[in-house]
């Protein structure tokens, strides 16, 4: 049997940091969800699918094919044919996946897909909707969190450390907005699985998050033997 644990979360919680991270360690394989929602949005803006436009959505998605491949172990996300995983990580891209995620056509194909992965090898998916809805049956569940300003301070750092000017306050109401749009969608909103644990990383540096999250598995290792 595959092993899965899921990590979910809002925006910039630092979920795929920890889950690549985690990944390495426990000889897991990373699936990165977000970049999936994001290279579906990278297909609607090319072709100028209008994302407030539900019949053309389901259209374009019938003309999409993704699919995951790894270089050295790295998740590559391949779109029709063609390798974006570089065109995927701008605010843009974010938004617009945000946007067209809450789509019944999106999803479903999109869980179709991490379900696959998750069947054939030991996975840390991440994303926000894995322990409620693509993985219910995940081996541990963690809900990552840290308050609005903690995460909008890390973008922020991000950004600067990278020579990209950029307003704090700009970047806080940025993921307040993607907050609200991803709990509130009808079709699997982002919220804690009863059974996730939580862990808000506002004043935890990486270390202290892999070894919280590492100490869960252990924990959830010891009840079942
Ligand atoms: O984690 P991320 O920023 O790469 O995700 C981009 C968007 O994709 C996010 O705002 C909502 C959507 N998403 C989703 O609906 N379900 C997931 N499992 C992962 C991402």
């Amino acid at each position: 049997m595959a092993y899965s644990i899921a990590i979910d979360g809002p925006a910039g919680a630092g979920k795929s940091t920890i889950a690549k991270l985690l990944a390495g360690k426990l000889g897991y394989i990373y699936v990165d969800t977000g970049a999936m929602y994001r290279a579906m949005a990278v297909y609607f803006s090319q072709n100028n699918v209008n994302p407030d436009d539900e019949r053309e959505i389901n259209a374009a998605v019938m003309n999409v094919d993704i699919t995951i491949e790894y270089i050295d172990g790295a998740q590559q996300v391949i779109l029709n044919g063609d390798n974006v995983t570089k065109m995927l990580r701008t605010e843009e891209t974010g938004k617009m996946a945000s946007k067209t995620s809450k789509y019944a056509s999106v999803r479903s194909k999109l869980v179709d897909l991490q379900r696959k992965l998750a069947k054939t090898c030991d996975v840390i998916m991440d994303g926000r909707d894995i322990g409620t809805t693509v993985l219910p049956d995940a081996f541990v569940k963690i809900y990552l969190t840290a308050s609005v300003e903690a995460r909008a301070k890390r973008r922020y750092d991000e950004l600067m450390a990278k020579g990209q000017e950029c307003s704090f306050n700009v970047i806080k109401e940025d993921i307040e907005n993607r907050d609200y749009q991803d709990m509130h969608r009808e079709i699997s909103p982002l919220k804690q699985a009863c059974d996730a644990v939580l862990l808000d990383t506002s004043d935890m540096d990486i270390d202290q998050v892999i070894e919280a999250i590492e100490a869960v598995i252990e924990g959830k290792k010891k009840q079942i033997n």
